[in-house]
């Protein structure tokens, strides 16, 4: 029997390729920003498929996979990917949940660090030359100790973001979630949890419920003191507004690691000294993207095999 094809989008570390290549022929692109009319010419006569987030999985695609069996995206979000098309074609689609889970949130922490404390700005300004040297009153950031740390997505990266914030002394507070047992969280509606917290951290998939969900009256509910923070995915804020309410104080800063329109960022919020921008670098370590391209392998080669693959989505 010929052996089956897999196109990858991009390179991936080589023990993860290697599985693949041990019972399938393999194609490469080239990367950079795939459009779907791209992607839907490359599909054609392949068995499996392995993609990125930035990938646009639509339906026009899968059409033209005509003997795709599975579509494996090196992530843990799937919204690129049209998941009713996907079931209707009766293609499995693959993520990779836990791998990344302590990588998210140690950058998430980072960041919310870097902005409370004002470490960003900070080297900003020591790099300009603008350091006149030890002032007892000189950039004052924020406690996070006695404060509350709101998640608005309490599943396995809100949960481990959660931790590492009671660590610091924070008190949590969450809603749209699936707490477990121990879980010292408060759940709370979302009104009530922006208007409460010190810092506001959103988890959440993109849905069409959650896109813009935090938005101009969102964040004028947040105290004036507060920050947000996103390493979920972009257009679940949107910029404008943010960029609009950071200009005008009407909270105190943010850090985002995420963007609406990836790589571009709001041009409101390239000026702001409140604002930390990170370039979407939640997974991005060495063993973590390791492990994410080893466990999309070892989806694709599952299911090739006729065999259940390890974390099916949807
Ligand atoms: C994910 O896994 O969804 C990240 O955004 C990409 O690493």
């Amino acid at each position: 029997m010929s052996r089956p094809q897999v196109l990858l989008t991009r390179r991936i570390p080589a023990k993860a390729l290697a599985r693949i290549e041990e019972m399938c022929d393999v194609e490469f692109l080239d990367g950079g920003s795939l459009t779907a009319a791209e992607l839907a010419a490359k599909v054609p006569g392949k068995h499996g498929l392995v993609t990125m987030f930035i990938d646009p999985v639509d339906a026009a695609v899968l059409a033209a996979a005509t003997d795709l069996k599975v579509v494996a995206t090196v992530a843990v979000g799937y919204n690129n990917i049209d998941m009713t098309a996907a079931k209707a074609r009766g293609i499995v689609v693959t993520n990779t949940p836990d791998v990344l889970t302590e990588a998210t949130a140690d950058l998430t922490m980072a960041i919310l660090l870097g902005m409370t404390r004002r470490i960003v700005e900070g080297d900003r300004l020591v790099r300009k030359g603008g350091w006149k040297g030890f002032s007892f009153d000189f950039m004052l950031g924020s406690d996070l100790r006695g404060k509350q740390m709101g998640i608005v997505g309490l599943g396995r990266i809100g949960r481990a973001v959660a931790a590492r914030a009671t660590a610091f002394g924070m008190r949590i507070a969450y809603t749209r979630g699936r707490p477990e047992p121990g879980d010292e969280a408060e759940a709370m509606p979302l009104d009530r949890l922006l208007a409460t917290s010190d810092v506001v951290s959103l988890h959440c998939p993109l849905t069409p419920d959650t896109k813009h969900m935090i938005d101009q009256p969102a964040l004028a509910r947040m105290k004036r003191s507060a920050y947000l923070l996103n390493a979920s995915r972009g257009p679940i804020v949107d910029e404008a507004a943010l960029a609009w309410a950071l200009e005008n104080r009407l909270i105190a800063g943010a850090g985002l690691d995420v963007y609406e329109d990836e790589p571009k960022v709001h041009p409101g919020l390239l000026n702001l000294d409140n604002v930390v921008l990170v370039p979407h670098l939640g997974s991005a370590t060495i063993e973590t993207r390791t492990a994410m391209a080893d466990l999309a392998a070892q989806n694709v080669v599952a299911v090739l095999s006729g065999k259940p693959p390890l974390t099916p989505v949807g």
